[in-house]
């Protein structure tokens, strides 16, 4: 039975309560962390998201009525206790908390809500299955992990607030029920009722909105803003996500760079008290490609790409020469020391892995005290071989890996997965260094073999770089952007660009993209139309505001820093959504379901 009069007043939180109010008597409340039953001598840890509290119940100080009531007390019953903050003695003293040279001696109970006992124990570090942590989300919250996130979560979005405010940027809301934006991911589409056959998007981004709003004049704007996107799930991804949103007028890259780097410093000031050094490393996104296999490098760790395409052309092994002369490449990575580390059959499963990433093959070369191991060096000759070794900086113990392929994609892709694969492996990650940099330069297009056409690398009101505005009809492919990344230990933690207000050059990025000016119309026709009433240069971005918490918190997964996350099947454990609904709703949207008939 529980106690339903609440007429107590809690004085301290849990976790709070501290050496200078020994002596006091206070009223403290929270769920019952564990209880020790010496006889006669009841512990309690009342924990609450502070901390928790230690409180001791000693049988000569109640009526036996009371202290039968103490005796039933059981983990996560919902407790007010009443007692006086004492000094622990020496030998019981708990450095671990902050509350561990106190205790309260408790002279009175009450019992606000009893509990089942929980499906899973609530402690840091649990080895439960995610789905059923995710089911009883609000039991896996009260672990003091799982609080101390959503505290962060709560710090930095305050942070975040505050310097923005302070740079003259305004909070301005944007639709939730809109129409499809253009971020490249599949929409959420909920129908309309009211307009038969027609369907909202959920927004991918808050993208035309913030332009619309520099077209109004409101010059700085900024949102934490919740996006969806129908895309596989993976530990940086949710079908639902937030973003820290923002637009500036009248700017330039640099500026919305340098404003970015003074908040990224105030967030690590805020959640870790360090000071980043500004401004921030910046890498054109070809080198990031040359150099580290990915756009989004991680460059706390060696293992780079080398090119060795024109060694490779001369040889007889047909494969790279024959590659390298259709206009693809021949790259390697050199794992030091890697033959000691790696055997023959992790070798063999390696070349599996490249497999995935669209490699034909991995081709690889150990270098052994007298001898190089390899299915490949007897194509080429011993000056080729040298010139390998010279370029790769080869040395005995080390093992060198190949990837040749005529799409430069397929190259950089394998050996950036492979390097990242690698260093995980052999552990050459040093977990405590902190990697940010700028990724600049990106391409404007990509060319998508799905849709036979280029596609916005970005998204299509990205703009060129003025030196390049000329090829956007000549050579697309050669077209660089105003795209910005923020790549954080190998993650991208953000991105933007500036962009275009011309609407010469929107339509040469239009007609670039295949887009017919009705298909253009159709689609942005509301954001063209604006356009045309006095446009300020803009510019922006938008942090991944999960991520930035992930990293924040050294947590590996975005969900634990998201309150109810999804699962990998985009559903959500604790209530069951995607559900059917009730045929009614489906017959007031007109809609109606095929799967049964397929
Ligand atoms: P972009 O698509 O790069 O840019 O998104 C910005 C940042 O949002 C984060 N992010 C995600 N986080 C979790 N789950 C997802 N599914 C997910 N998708 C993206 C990433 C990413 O860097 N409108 C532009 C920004 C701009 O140009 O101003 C945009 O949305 O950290």
């Amino acid at each position: 039975m529980s106690d339903m009069l609440l007429d107590w007043k809690r004085d301290e939180m849990c976790g709070l309560v501290s050496q200078a109010q020994v002596g006091q008597t206070m009223t403290v409340m929270g769920w019952v962390d564990t209880r020790r039953d010496l006889g006669g001598l009841v512990f309690v840890d009342l924990r609450d998201r502070t901390g928790v509290m230690q409180c001791v119940f000693d049988q000569a100080d109640f009526s036996e009525e009371q202290f039968a009531k103490v005796e039933s007390i059981r983990s996560e019953f919902v407790l007010a206790i009443r007692g006086k903050v004492t000094k622990r003695s020496e030998d019981t003293v708990n450095p671990k908390i902050a509350t561990g040279t106190i205790e309260i001696k408790a002279t009175d109970l009450k019992i606000l809500s009893t509990s089942q006992t929980p499906p899973f124990y609530i402690e840091d570090g649990v080895n439960v299955r995610e789905e059923l942590r995710l089911k009883y989300r609000y039991l896996d919250l009260r672990r003091p992990e799982m609080a101390k996130n959503l505290i962060l979560r709560s710090k930095v979005a305050q942070i975040v607030r505050n310097y923005l405010t302070e740079n003259g940027f305004i909070e301005i809301e944007t639709p939730m029920l809109t129409k499809s934006t253009p971020e490249g991911a599949r929409d959420y589409l909920v129908p309309s009722r009211v307009q038969p056959g027609k369907f909202y998007a959920l927004p991918q981004s808050p993208q035309l909105f913030k332009q619309l709003l520099m077209v109004a004049g409101m010059d700085r704007y900024f949102q934490i803003a919740k996006c969806f996107r129908d895309e596989d799930l993976r530990a940086d991804r949710q079908p639902e996500f937030t973003q820290i949103d923002m637009e500036l007028s009248f700017v330039q890259e640099d500026d919305v760079m340098t404003i970015n780097e003074g908040l990224i410093q105030q967030i690590f000031k805020g959640a870790w008290g360090v000071d980043l050094p500004a401004p921030f490393r910046r890498m054109p996104y070809r080198e990031a490609m040359e150099r580290f296999g990915s756009d989004k490098p991680d460059t706390r760790f060696g293992l780079e790409l080398k090119d060795i395409s024109d060694i490779a052309r001369d040889s007889d092994f047909k494969v790279f020469a024959s590659i390298v002369q259709n206009g693809g490449s021949v790259r390697g990575i050199n794992v030091k020391g890697g033959s000691s580390q790696i055997a023959r059959r992790e070798l063999d499963a390696l070349v599996e892995y490249c497999k995935q990433f669209g490699a034909r093959g991995m081709a690889w070369i150990n270098v052994k005290e007298n001898e190089l191991q390899s299915p490949i060096v007897k194509f080429f000759t011993e000056e080729q071989i040298q010139a390998i070794l010279n370029r790769m900086d080869a040395e005995v113990g080390d093992i060198l890996m190949f990837i040749s392929d005529t799409s430069e994609d397929v190259v950089f892709d394998v050996l950036g997965h492979l390097r990242l694969h690698l260093a995980e492996k052999l552990h050459l990650i040093d977990e405590n260094k902190l990697d940010i940099l700028w990724v600049t330069e990106f391409p404007m297009f990509e060319y998508s073999e799905e849709e036979k056409r280029y596609v916005a690398k970005h998204h299509p009101f990205t703009a060129p770089m003025d030196a390049d505005i000329p090829y956007l009809k000549t050579d697309p492919a050669r077209v660089r952007a105003k795209a910005y990344d923020l790549v954080i230990n190998g993650m991208e933690a953000g991105g933007g660009s500036c962009r275009i207000y011309d609407r010469d050059v929107q339509e040469q990025v239009f007609e670039a993209l295949g887009f017919t000016p009705e298909r253009a119309q159709e689609q942005f026709g509301f954001l063209l139309e604006a356009f045309k009433y006095g446009v300020p240069p803009h510019a922006g971005l938008a942090f991944g505001f999960d991520r930035l918490c992930m990293i924040l918190a050294h947590a590996s997964s975005i969900r634990d820093v998201i309150a109810f996350p999804k699962v990998q099947s985009a559903s959500c454990p604790l209530t069951g959504g995607p559900d059917v609904v009730e045929e009614k709703q489906l017959q007031e949207l007109h809609i109606a379901c095929t799967l049964d008939e397929e």
